[in-house]
């Protein structure tokens, strides 16, 4: 495994050499999810992962078409939206995915540049550069669509101080769950169909000027039974990292493909978020009841110290307590890191989330890939859909 992660090269220093970054990307402003009920899901995210109340717009509020919540955690942003009614369009998302992320909306300085240099660069659009104004101010969004229904907004809010957006007000609520220490999208990853991977790297390549920064082939990701391949794409500082995967041949039904089944074509996989405290979030985590996978065989946890002894790191945590925990363990030349998978947060196998703690490293975990599938697979093998 460790020789898989040394050919692993990271070529970031050579990113951007002399290259214009036409659409500067400040961060991601929030992520919205369409969900069927968007009350109780609120309520799952705040109990389960400690989100906070922060935002929202309703019939009280005069909106009329759908009821969106917002939620936060220090730098994160979740939006959830539910129609009023049969006649709202995101309706028909919900019927044909599920449950699932629509919009990764980016922070931008100027949202109408951003609109007019993916546009001219062959993105989709989804929404024409759009004003909307109260008494704090305006906010300028414009939106082209990515791979599958999912879209990328461009938010620009520098002439705003209100709580979110404009027709949002501020959502109190007398139920405040601790947070879990949650504190940034660290990547967020696409599902794409077959033969798609390079297609939308290409995709990013041209229309948002990200650059491929790290791939795996199917040699690397692979177990017994399926594989895929994964490419990583990041934009100019760095800021954004959006992994994208397809399936590859195996003997039985790849990940992939089972998510692309359910979720009805191509869309975000797993959003991973940053902790400066994996122990104590996990733990914290896992008493709200939210549901990991599988912990890795006592053999992997064995070969941990061996792994970052290679590289000459030493293991801050203890590595009982991560066990304990189910937390995986990956080492490169950088440093190393730590993290766990969640199961799929709805009932179709679709969206999961990722808790990661950066000690260094700047990689994705390639060396935890088969522990990974392989707790995947056991639980594909109960759903019947491996
Ligand atoms: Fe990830």
């Amino acid at each position: 495994m460790a020789k898989e992660i040394k050919s692993v090269n990271y070529g970031l220093e050579k990113i951007f050499e002399g290259a214009q970054d036409f659409l500067p990307l400040l961060g991601t402003d929030y992520v919205e999810f369409y969900v069927g009920n968007a009350k109780q899901a609120a309520h799952f995210y705040k109990t389960a992962f400690g989100f906070q109340s922060h935002a929202y717009r309703g019939l009280e509020t005069g909106a009329t078409d759908s009821v969106s919540y917002v939620l936060t955690q220090d730098k994160i942003k979740l939006m959830l939206t539910t129609p009023l009614s049969s006649k709202s369009s995101i309706n028909d998302h919900i019927v044909k995915h599920g449950d699932g992320v629509k919009i990764v909306a980016l922070w931008v300085e100027d949202a109408r540049k951003a609109y007019e240099e993916t546009t001219s660069r062959g993105a989709k659009s989804y929404l024409e550069p759009k004003v909307e104004k109260d008494e704090h101010g305006e906010v300028v969004r414009a939106g082209i669509y990515t791979y599958g229904e999912t879209v990328h907004m461009f938010v620009e809010r520098k002439n705003y101080n209100g709580a979110f957006l404009p027709g949002f007000q501020k959502w109190e609520s007398d139920y405040n769950p601790p947070i879990a220490g949650l504190k940034y999208i660290d990547h967020m990853v696409g599902n794409v169909g077959w033969n798609q991977m390079d297609v939308w790297v290409k995709w990013y390549e041209d229309v948002m000027g990200f650059e491929n920064f790290l791939s795996f082939d199917d040699k690397q990701i692979h177990t017994e039974y399926s594989a895929l391949m994964s490419k990583v794409m990041s934009n100019g500082n760095g800021r954004i990292k959006f992994p994208i995967n397809e399936p590859a041949k195996g003997k039985k039904r790849s990940q992939i493909e089972e998510y692309l089944d359910f979720y009805e074509g191509s869309g975000v996989q797993h959003i991973a978020v940053a902790t400066d405290d994996i122990i104590k979030t996990v733990s914290q985590l896992r008493s709200n009841g939210v549901e990991f996978l599988s912990t890795p065989p006592e053999a992997y946890y064995r070969a941990v110290p061996g792994r970052l002894e290679e590289f000459s790191h030493e293991l801050r945590e203890d590595i009982e307590k991560l066990k304990s925990l189910g937390i995986m363990i990956d080492a490169d030349e950088e440093g190393y890191l730590l993290q766990i998978f969640t199961k799929p947060v709805e009932d179709r196998p679709t969206l999961f989330f990722e808790i990661i703690q950066r000690m260094g490293a700047r990689g994705f975990g390639a060396g935890n890939f088969k522990a990974l599938f392989e707790s995947i697979e056991r639980e594909q093998a109960k759903r019947g859909t491996l």
